[in-house]
């Protein structure tokens, strides 16, 4: 029987019956998609008790981002989590997770200086507090989180590394719909017509991706090409369009080695960000 909890109390309560089994967390802002179930298998396959947070985090919005707008549903998010065998779903309230606002922060070095550390100013710092926190309630062994949020899962895993949680960070591949576009909870948000057109944001990666595998190495004609292909097809503007190295993530004119193509596209009510890693090596 899948056990629920909405405080800290009850959570680590629940959590100390585990009698010397393993935990895998999946953090989650919910409105779950199959994105967050490739996560929950993940989890099942490493932990013995799979836990799944639940809990939109206002702290890694910025004043003038979708916070409000975020869609919500917990009722159904138990239902799928019953239905694919969670154990453990920790929903705390905005209260109970920060009933006073924090005198302590975490902040980030050069890990936010690009990308979304830029476009959305605070926001990994409100991403690593978070999981920071969820990481001292829950005290996992593992923990997982998506590709798609490519930086992310970067971060995160660099956050382990600094301060010395004895987790394992592990990081699936992005779950996509038939038409290629990554899952999101922010898809909803998208009107009937940008649904149709989102795809070409896949599109024109794995035109971007092909380019690279091609041989072309000049990283401006390549973006270039990248964003015809979203100006062609969308409605919506380029946020942000990037290649960077991988795994070093250093901005590249000349694509020589393995690089990750980094896109964020903005429509009316939503912004997305995909990503896709081009491995010539
Ligand atoms: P959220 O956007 O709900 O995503 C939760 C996890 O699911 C993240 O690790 C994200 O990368 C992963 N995910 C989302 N869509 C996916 C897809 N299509 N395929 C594979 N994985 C996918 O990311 C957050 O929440 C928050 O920042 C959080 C880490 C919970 C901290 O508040």
């Amino acid at each position: 029987m899948m056990k629920t909890a909405s405080t800290i109390e009850e959570v680590r309560s629940i959590l100390k019956e585990k009698k010397g089994r393993s935990i895998a967390l999946v953090p989650t802002m919910g409105y779950l998609h199959e994105g967050h179930m490739a996560l929950v298998e993940a989890a099942r396959q490493k932990g013995d008790i799979v836990v799944v947070s639940i809990f939109v985090n206002p702290l890694q919005f910025g004043p003038d981002e979708d916070l409000d707008s975020y869609p919500r549903d917990l009722e159904r998010d138990l239902e799928i989590c019953r239905a694919h065998g969670v154990d453990v779903v920790f929903h705390p309230a905005e209260t109970e997770m920060y009933p006073k606002k924090p005198e302590l922060l975490l902040t980030l070095e050069t890990m936010a200086s690009i990308l979304d550390g830029v476009r959305r100013p605070g926001h990994f710092e409100g991403v690593v507090t978070v999981v920071n926190k969820l990481f001292n309630i829950i005290r996992p062994d593992h923990a997982v989180f998506g590709e798609k949020d490519r930086q992310q899962l970067m971060i995160i895993k660099r956050m382990a590394e600094d301060f010395n949680h004895d987790i394992e960070i592990i990081g699936v591949p992005t779950e996509r719909e038939s038409d290629g576009l990554a899952k999101s909870s922010r898809n909803v948000n998208l009107s009937d017509v940008e649904r149709e057109e989102a795809p070409a944001i896949n599109e024109a990666l794995m035109m971007g991706r092909d380019l690279i595998l091609d041989g072309v190495t000049d990283a401006a004609s390549i973006k270039e090409r990248i964003e015809a292909h979203i100006m062609d097809h969308t409605s919506g503007t380029i946020d942000d369009l990037q290649i960077f190295t991988h795994p070093d993530l250093n901005p590249v004119q000349t694509i020589e080695g393995n690089a990750i193509i980094f896109i964020a596209v903005k429509f009316e009510k939503t912004r997305l960000i995909d990503n896709v890693m081009v491995m010539k090596n």
